[in-house]
């Protein structure tokens, strides 16, 4: 049985005392249910005041993005070790907002996933169409195509642990949800394309989550579809209140 799971990327937004009275209020009220997990995707800036105000609790604590390489002349960036050090555990991957604005391709989300799991960060990789694919029926071969790339050259293991997050472009901060159904059907082909890359066995374990505009009003909808273990949620996760009632929904 998968667990649910629940990250709220806040992408640029809350000052640092924003941030820190979020995780105070959040902390407290977490649903101590072991079905689900609680990850806030937080702004760099904040991660190590952050990671030790979440210590003893359920919430855990993201980046948004990192770089592959160990160290070195890269002006502006972080490194997976950074994060690792500062206890931060889980990374988002090839957001679509990463690819657009910042260059983010295929080869490099790869590159990302394998620096992520050599220090021991458990990758969220976004995957998802835009809307001229979708209306061109190539949201299916799109996506497979991301997945497959993303995933390449890893040991089973590492795919079992990788996080997938379904986020259709056209449906993000848009207040467009892809219906539950879209977002199954879409979701389930994730998990055979991992099935055809690794076993059945592996793809049963992978966490598939779907992004969009989901919110308290639709999540418990979406969770309640067979290959949808948990959302991405960007404005729905940003008030304490929204967010806790995500996460007691995959409770
Ligand atoms: O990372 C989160 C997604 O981009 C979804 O954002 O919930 O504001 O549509 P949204």
């Amino acid at each position: 049985m998968r667990k649910k799971v629940i990250a709220g990327n806040w992408k640029m937004n809350k000052l640092a005392s924003e941030a820190s009275q979020f995780v105070d209020e959040v902390k407290v009220k977490l649903p101590q249910s072991d079905k689900v997990e609680a990850i806030v995707c937080s702004p760099f800036p904040y991660l190590a005041q952050l990671v030790e105000k979440a210590k003893g609790s359920k919430l855990a604590v993201a980046a948004q993005t990192m770089h592959y390489e160990e160290s070195g002349a890269f002006t502006g960036e972080v490194s997976p070790e950074m994060l690792a050090d500062l206890g931060v555990t889980y990374v988002v991957l090839g957001h679509s907002e990463r690819r657009e604005y910042y260059n983010e391709t295929d080869e490099t989300v790869n590159k990302k996933v394998h620096a992520a799991f050599k220090h021991e960060l458990t990758p969220i990789v976004c995957v998802g169409e835009t809307l001229e694919q979708r209306e061109a029926n190539e949201t299916m071969d799109h996506v497979e195509m991301q997945v497959t790339k993303a995933l390449e050259a890893l040991s089973e293991e590492q795919v079992a642990n990788t996080i997938i997050a379904y986020e259709p472009i056209w449906a993000i901060g848009t207040g467009k949800t892809a219906t539950s159904e879209q977002a199954n059907e879409v979701c389930t082909h994730i998990r055979e394309v991992v099935a055809k890359l690794t076993s059945k066995e592996t793809a049963s374990k992978v966490i598939i989550q779907y992004g969009g505009s989901v919110k308290p009003a639709n999540v418990d909808e979406l969770l309640a579809q067979s290959d949808i273990d948990g959302a991405l949620v960007g404005g729905a996760s940003l008030e304490p209140a929204s967010f806790l009632q995500l996460v007691e929904a995959g409770a």
